[in-house]
C-alpha cells in the first residue's frame, strides 16, 4: 500500500479498514467527506475526487457523497466562491447540501473530516468503536502540506482561502485515489 508519509496519525488504517468492509462485501468503497456547512470544502472534495476516479472502472470507482453538521445550507448548491474556484480547475459542483447523520456510519466505509471540530463531532455522533475507525482526516493525505493539520473553513475568508482548500482538496484526493487504486 502506498505509504502517507505523515507520522503518527491514522489515516493510511483508516482507508485499509474501509476497502477491506468494500472488498468483503464485493463492492467499490463509500466515502462521506464532512465539514460543517457543506457547501464549501466537503462538497468541493467530494466533486474533485469524483473529477480523478472518473478514469476508473465502475467496479473499483468509490462511490462518493458529503454531508456537513450544521444543516442551516440543507438543499443548498455550493457556496457561489467555491463554484467559481472550482470552475478554473474544470470542476462542476452539484451537490445539494445536507446534514449529516449517525445512519452515515452504516453506509460509509470512511468518513474524512475537514478540521478539528468535523473530527471530534464525528467521534461524537459514531454509534460504536468500529464506526470510530472509519474515521480519518483530510489533510493527513495532503502528502505535499506536511505541516497542514486541517482543511482550513474558508467561508469567512478571500478566495484566496477557497484556493488553498482546493490546493489542499487536491493533493489529498491524489492521495487517496492511489491508495484505492494499490489495494
Ligand atoms: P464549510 O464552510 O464547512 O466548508 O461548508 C462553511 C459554510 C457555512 C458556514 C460555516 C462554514 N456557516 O456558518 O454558515
Amino acid at each position: 500500500m502506498t505509504e502517507i508519509k505523515k507520522p503518527g496519525t491514522n489515516a493510511e488504517k483508516a482507508v485499509e479498514n474501509a476497502l477491506r468492509i468494500a472488498r468483503s462485501e464485493e463492492r467499490p468503497v463509500r466515502i462521506l467527506f464532512v465539514c460543517l456547512g457543506n457547501i464549501c470544502r466537503s462538497p468541493a472534495a467530494e466533486g474533485m475526487m469524483q473529477h480523478i476516479c472518473n478514469d476508473m472502472s465502475p467496479a473499483q470507482r468509490p462511490e462518493l457523497d458529503s454531508a456537513g453538521f450544521y444543516g442551516g445550507h440543507a438543499g443548498e448548491l455550493p457556496d457561489r466562491r467555491m463554484r467559481m474556484v472550482a470552475s478554473r480547475r474544470g470542476l462542476v459542483l452539484t451537490h445539494r447540501s445536507r446534514k449529516i447523520h449517525e445512519s452515515d456510519f452504516d453506509y460509509f466505509d470512511l468518513l474524512l473530516g475537514m478540521d478539528d471540530s468535523n473530527i471530534s463531532d464525528l467521534h461524537d455522533l459514531a454509534p460504536t468503536p468500529e464506526a470510530e475507525c472509519k474515521i480519518a482526516r483530510m489533510s493527513d493525505f495532503a502528502v505535499n502540506y506536511q505541516y497542514a493539520d486541517c482543511v482550513p473553513d474558508p467561508y469567512y475568508d478571500g478566495l484566496d482561502g477557497f484556493e488553498n482548500v482546493l490546493n489542499l482538496l487536491e493533493d489529498a484526493t491524489t492521495t487517496l485515489r492511489k491508495l484505492i487504486i494499490s489495494e
